[in-house]
């Protein structure tokens, strides 16, 4: 079992309540987000879509379904997708028509090519390492149709790694984490090695995108949405 999905596992059975937030880790200082700024979130996320309602969208890495669920309502259907059987149990109790939930690992999951007219990794993507990255990123281009839009949210930004890890004591633990093959976060990702892989994997317009200054997490993380170019050699 993969490093990450012990985490999640254990992340979950040691949660005492069951806010949605808290489940997938949408927290600061154990605080779960509050309504104001999920509803800003998710508003982003609608728009850098550009949702149609003849949309088929792929939620990859999609937990508890907090985006997926609300997203349906802005298009045809969601087909969401996490390796937490317990995540995905918790979005079927909210019983949304055009959307469905499925529990395999991003790392091997397949689709025809062409199935999907958007993709959204919100917030997962650290949780890959970099060859898992090139590979999904080629896959993604892939699944997509021809002028699909890909959006990947809150990618660990590596020039602002010390932002993160701003005191001597938390750079420590830093290095000891990484030395044991646990990192805290996951991957720190560089906006110019992304938009190259994304140009390199079959998209363009590649564009990273600071979040609104009020998010929590903005001080180092950034968005990043491209589109799948209409000629393209798929990659498998
Ligand atoms: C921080 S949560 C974000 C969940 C959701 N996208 C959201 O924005 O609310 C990260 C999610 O990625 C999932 N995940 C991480 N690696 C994965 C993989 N290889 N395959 C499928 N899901 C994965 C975890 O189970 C977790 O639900």
């Amino acid at each position: 079992m993969s490093y990450w999905k012990r985490r999640w596992d254990r992340h979950l059975d040691g949660l005492q309540d069951d806010d949605p937030c808290r489940q997938v880790g949408r927290t600061l200082h154990q605080q779960p987000m509050g309504a104001t700024m999920f509803r800003s979130m998710l508003a982003r996320v609608v728009d850098q879509l550009e949702l149609q309602p003849d949309h088929r969208v792929l939620d990859l890495c999609c937990g508890n379904g907090l985006l997926s669920t609300e997203i349906a309502a802005h298009c045809r259907s969601v087909l969401a997708v996490d390796f937490s059987h317990e995540l995905i149990k918790q979005m079927a109790a909210q019983r949304r028509l055009n959307v469905t939930a499925i529990v395999a690992d991003a790392v091997n999951v397949c689709f025809r090519p062409a199935s999907f007219d958007r993709i959204l990794v919100a917030a997962a993507v650290q949780q890959f390492t970099e060859p898992e990255v090139i590979r999904l990123f080629e896959r993604m281009a892939s699944w997509l149709k021809p002028g699909g839009i890909l959006l990947v949210t809150d990618v660990l930004d590596s020039e602002r790694i010390w932002r993160f890890y701003d005191t001597e004591q938390r750079r420590g633990l830093y290095f000891e984490q990484t030395m044991a093959g646990a990192p805290i976060l996951g991957t720190w990702i560089n906006r110019t090695w992304l938009r190259h892989l994304a140009c390199h994997a079959g998209f363009e317009q590649c564009v990273p995108m600071e979040q609104p200054s009020s998010y929590w997490y903005s001080h180092y993380r950034f968005d990043f949405v491209c589109r799948r170019r209409t000629r393209h050699m798929a990659r498998g």
